[in-house]
């Protein structure tokens, strides 16, 4: 038996050696004496370490970059109480950087005589995003509050001046000098009456009224028209639609506005021509939140060749009225990121400045009940 401690690894039967290798999860196991006697695929690709390099090494040693795990693995070890952890775990394997969750519980042979440590650890990527996503969604909730009273107060006042413009454009002279002041006036007056009416669609409480959508058929009818503008512009344009996707539940008018937003702003990130590519997948499983049932999830990423986001202002896109544009209002992402948010989805904004940018819409695949 006190063979068995060490050499967990080539103990264990090829069956159960197969279901360890096919988990999700991380597994490493630590004897009593310290050393690592079993690591799976899973813990290798988080850790960033190699199993022949680790079996038999000393786990304190091996993994003392990571000091929270090295005291979990210590703590559960010498009182044999199971522990969990998921806020102060960050594991950077090659350049990656994943929040896990991870938890020790001691080994037990039959006679419940403790002679190692389980730890296993899980990859918490894709919910911290889901949370970021509900953080922001919150935010903008209080924001639009804000604005759609805002906008109101000014709607009317403005209606005023545009009116009084264009009564003084119509009694000056064909060929007035002054005629350009009550055009700018008009000019001006439009603009700020799309910048209130765009608020108002983000502080609007209305949600998604809900059909069967083919999201490829309304991603082809904007590049449809959008190929018109980008053609003299030299962008390409490229689709990778995975046709297995089937029609889902969403608000068609809304989604058309948040597709036709990002797929605007790559254009206009490339100027001078480039690459577009549209694509669409089936994402794995997501947990949207803890009472939730897991859904499937759709994924439509747009991506552009630009000059990419610089990373301090990354945080800022998104938030209303940020624009690096002469002329943008700075809404057009705040909008996708409510729509998104309303369809329990998510945006996820990724940008390597000198090589471009790339938007994922990930949306919940729910079907039309009368198809099942
Ligand atoms: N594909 C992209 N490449 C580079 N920068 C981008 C891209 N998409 C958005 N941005 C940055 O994010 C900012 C905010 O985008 P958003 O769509 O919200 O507003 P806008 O495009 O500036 O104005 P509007 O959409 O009202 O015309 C942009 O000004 C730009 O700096
Ligand atoms: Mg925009």
């Amino acid at each position: 038996m006190e063979e068995f401690d060490t050499t967990v690894h080539t103990e264990l039967s090829g069956y159960a050696l197969t279901v360890l290798d096919s988990v999700g999860d991380g597994v490493i196991v630590i004897s009593r004496e310290g050393l690592v006697t079993l690591m799976n695929p899973a813990a290798e690709e988080m850790t960033g370490r190699s199993r022949r390099q680790m079996l038999r090494a000393a786990f304190k040693d091996s993994f003392a970059s990571e000091p929270v795990l090295v005291e979990m693995v210590e703590r559960t070890s010498a009182t044999g109480v199971s522990l969990s952890d998921q806020d102060n775990v960050i594991l950077y394997p090659s350049g990656r950087v994943i929040p896990a969750n991870a938890t020790t519980c001691p080994l037990l042979r039959s006679d419940g005589e403790a002679i190692g440590v389980i730890l296993t650890l899980r990859d918490l990527t894709s919910i911290r995003e889901l949370e970021a996503a509900v953080r922001q969604a919150d935010r903008l909730s209080t924001l639009g509050t804000l604005a759609a009273g805002l906008a109101h107060e000014v709607k009317n006042p403005l209606g005023g001046i545009k009116g009084a413009a264009q009564l003084l454009e119509r009694e000056l002279d064909v060929d007035s000098d002054l005629l350009e002041y009550p055009r700018v006036m008009i000019r001006e007056a439009e603009r700020i009456d799309k910048i209130i009416r765009q608020l108002l669609e983000l502080a609007s409480p209305r949600g998604p009224r809900y059909q069967p959508v083919n999201l490829h058929m309304v991603l082809g009818d904007i590049i449809l028209l959008q190929r018109e503008s980008a053609g003299s512009r030299e962008v390409s344009i490229s689709t990778g639609f995975d046709p297995s996707i089937p029609p889902i539940m969403a608000d068609e008018a809304q989604l058309t506005q948040v597709f036709l937003n990002l797929i605007r702003n790559a254009l206009e990130a490339m100027p001078e021509g480039g690459r577009l590519t549209v694509t669409s997948r089936v994402l794995a499983e997501y947990q949207l939140a803890r009472n939730e049932n897991r859904s499937r999830m759709v994924s439509v990423e747009v991506a552009d060749t630009g000059p990419g986001i610089p990373a301090e202002n990354l945080p800022k896109v998104g938030t209303p009225f940020f624009s690096t544009k002469d002329t943008g209002t700075g809404l057009g992402l705040a909008i996708c990121q409510k729509i998104v948010a309303d369809h329990r989805g998510m945006l996820k904004i990724e940008s390597k400045p000198g090589q471009g940018t790339r938007i994922s819409v990930v949306l919940p695949l729910i079907q039309s009940p009368a198809k099942g």
